[in-house]
């Protein structure tokens, strides 16, 4: 059974995985900077850069240690090869080919949003054509995957991704980073109380900055009036706008396009209310990524480096990472 060793670098969680051919996770270690970042309100990008460096060794050593494996018993090396912060890529991309250098192994690169939908192999097999949301922090995306190496952007957000928008509304309640995981759990105690607005924009495109814009206006009004911002009725209101508009392009997608499945995917997916909606509007086949895989990690890296392991797609040691890098065009 093949073994792939996973490297995953692209923002502010270091991580490496082993996984083998059938699925099965045979170690997935994360040192997430999580607490550093949040004194800051959000990554430092220099900062992020950094701790990558100190925690890349000991991440992949522990790594090999918990699948009690050394790294001449792997078959592959993958890393995340882009979209990401560049600095922090970097240090993922020197130790994957610093390792498969000296072992003599083929390396694999990955587009970094392929890992976060290729995740939800754990949970199902895959059947394209399938149409896939895609939400993180940095990404918010509907791609039409006709098949493993065929992704299509159809529609994209014309300002804010939707985990940088929570992120923000987060800061604007005086919430630390990561602010979406404290919104969703705010959320269930509000009550529809507050009318936010939300521009419209076309097609299967999404857009979050007039719904921040929003949440700071009504604060702005309140604190004017001295009323008080009941923030669990924010935070509501804001999920419930911003949501609304993910699931509706999301059905007119599924409505317009010829697919099997829907898949979602990326830090957002860990949202419990969307994960609701797509159980209650989404009527095709669905999954929902494993909770503890939906925000960045090293097996979902490994899982779509099989994909190009078995499409013979390699990178060299000449491939240079990415900041960005468009998965319809990417050969990762
Ligand atoms: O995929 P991810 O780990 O990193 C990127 O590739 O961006 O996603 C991180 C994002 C953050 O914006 C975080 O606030 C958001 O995912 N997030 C959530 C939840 N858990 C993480 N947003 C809303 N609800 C959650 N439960
Ligand atoms: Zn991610």
């Amino acid at each position: 059974m093949r073994k792939i060793l996973a490297i995953e670098s692209s923002c502010d969680e270091t991580a490496c995985a082993i996984v083998s051919e059938d699925l099965n996770v045979l170690s997935s270690v994360v040192s997430s900077q999580i607490d550093v970042h949040s004194s800051f309100g959000g990554v430092v990008p220099e900062i992020a850069s950094r701790m990558h460096v100190e925690a890349i060794s000991l991440v992949i050593k522990q790594a090999l240690k918990e699948a009690n494996l050394e790294v001449s018993d792997v078959d592959a090396i993958a890393y995340t090869i882009g979209p990401g912060l560049i600095g922090c890529l970097h240090i993922g991309g020197i130790a994957a080919k610093s390792l498969a250098y000296f072992y003599n192994k083929p390396l694999i690169g990955v587009h970094h949003l392929k890992g976060h939908i290729f995740i939800n192999e754990l949970i199902e097999e895959l059947k394209y054509p399938l149409l896939s949301l895609v939400v993180s922090g940095g990404h918010t995306e509907l791609v039409y995957v006709k098949d493993d190496m065929h992704f299509e952007i159809i529609g994209t957000t014309h300002d804010d991704a939707i985990g940088e928008s929570y992120d923000k509304v987060a800061r604007l309640m005086d919430l630390q980073y990561p602010g979406g995981p404290k919104i969703d759990k705010l959320a269930k105690e509000g009550k529809p109380h507050y009318t936010l607005t939300s521009p419209k924009v076309d097609n299967y495109d999404f857009s979050f900055s007039g719904l921040k814009s929003s949440c700071l206006q009504l604060k702005q009004r309140l604190d004017r009036n001295n009323e008080e911002l009941v923030i669990e009725d924010l935070a509501y209101a804001f999920q419930e706008t911003a949501l609304k508009q993910l699931i509706n392009k999301t059905k007119l997608a599924i409505e317009n396009y010829d697919v099997k499945q829907f898949i979602l995917a990326g830090g957002v997916a860990a949202n419990s209310r969307l994960r609701e909606l797509v159980q209650e509007e989404i009527k095709i086949p669905y999954i929902l990524p494993p909770l503890k895989y939906c925000t960045d990690n090293a097996t979902m890296i490994a899982l779509a480096g099989f994909h190009n392991l078995r499409n013979n797609k390699f990178a060299d040691y000449d491939s240079e990472s990415k900041a960005s890098l468009a998965i319809d065009s990417s050969n990762y």
